[in-house]
């Protein structure tokens, strides 16, 4: 099956590519920028401008669809972007358009996420038969927002968050069974083993890296603090990953991870 990866320089981009050559798919791997390497063929395009979109569909079975702006141009690029790459991918003839969203999408109200329900209802209302899997957060991704709230000295947050981080190498391998299941529509929500606190998770961070840190709790107001503590960002779906936080930890940090 020959399928163009968007978004393949990402986080879950540079994990998927590799494991899904390896299982024998033929990618064409797409980035704003030249590039080459991992064994795959790259093309250049961007979504903002639809540049390059048609020659990189062209010849593919399907378009497994991993790119995204959340912090800048998010409108243009990940609702107007999708519409242009759904669009040149019906044009082309692709007979299948996998899109990755998030859990908690429809419900917590962040900027992004009504984006990216925006994107859903793109891909849903297109020219291209299609799947959507919405995962939960990376656990790249909880480290990340950890660092931050810990840059001025304590680590600041609101203890009672609930977050299911879920391993990208497994979302990979999820995503390499609904290329080969064909279009689904949406599909069961795919999240990490185990939902924790975000004071459980902040500690078990703090712990692998060795770090000592006051815990400063701050409530989240209104109804994206209601939302985050109620579990908007978990689902009890299954299959679930098996990868935990403390795994995570390990394999960066090293140690046990607070295992
Ligand atoms: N992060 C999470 O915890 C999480 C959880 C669940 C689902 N997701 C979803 O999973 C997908 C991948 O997330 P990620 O964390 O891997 O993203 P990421 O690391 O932020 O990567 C974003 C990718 O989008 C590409 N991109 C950005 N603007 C573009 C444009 N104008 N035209 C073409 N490509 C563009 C970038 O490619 P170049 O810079 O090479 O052009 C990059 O490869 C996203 O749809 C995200 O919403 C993320």
């Amino acid at each position: 099956m020959r399928v163009l990866v968007t978004g393949a320089t990402g986080r879950l981009g540079r994990v998927a590519v590799p494991r899904l050559r390896d299982e024998g798919f033929t990618l064409r791997a797409m980035s704003r920028r030249p590039r080459t390497g991992d064994g795959v063929e790259w093309v250049t395009a961007d979504l903002a401008t639809g540049a390059g979109l048609a020659e990189a569909v062209a010849g593919m079975d399907a378009v497994l669809h991993l790119a995204s702006s959340p912090n800048r141009r998010t409108h243009d690029i990940d609702v107007l972007g999708t519409r242009r790459l759904a669009v040149a991918a019906g044009h082309a003839g692709v007979r299948h358009l996998v899109f990755v969203s998030i859990v908690g999408v429809d419900r917590v109200p962040l900027g992004y996420y009504r984006h990216k329900l925006a994107a859903e209802q793109v891909v849903a209302a297109g020219p291209v038969p299609w799947s959507v899997l919405r995962a939960t957060q990376f656990p790249e991704f909880l480290a990340g927002l950890l660092s931050g709230a810990s840059r001025l000295g304590p680590l600041v947050g609101d203890r009672a968050v609930l977050a299911q981080p879920v391993d990208s190498g497994e979302v990979a391998d999820r995503l390499a069974v609904l290329l080969l299941a064909g279009p689904s529509n949406r599909v069961e929500d795919f999240g990490g083993p185990e939902v924790l606190r975000f004071d459980e998770a902040a500690r078990a961070w703090l712990a692998a890296r060795r770090v000592r840190r006051p815990l400063l709790p701050v409530r989240i107001p209104g109804r994206l603090g209601r939302e985050l503590r109620a579990g908007g960002l978990t689902t009890t779906a299954t299959p679930a990953g098996t990868r935990t936080w403390a795994d995570y930890l390990a394999d960066t940090y090293g140690g046990t991870g607070g295992r």
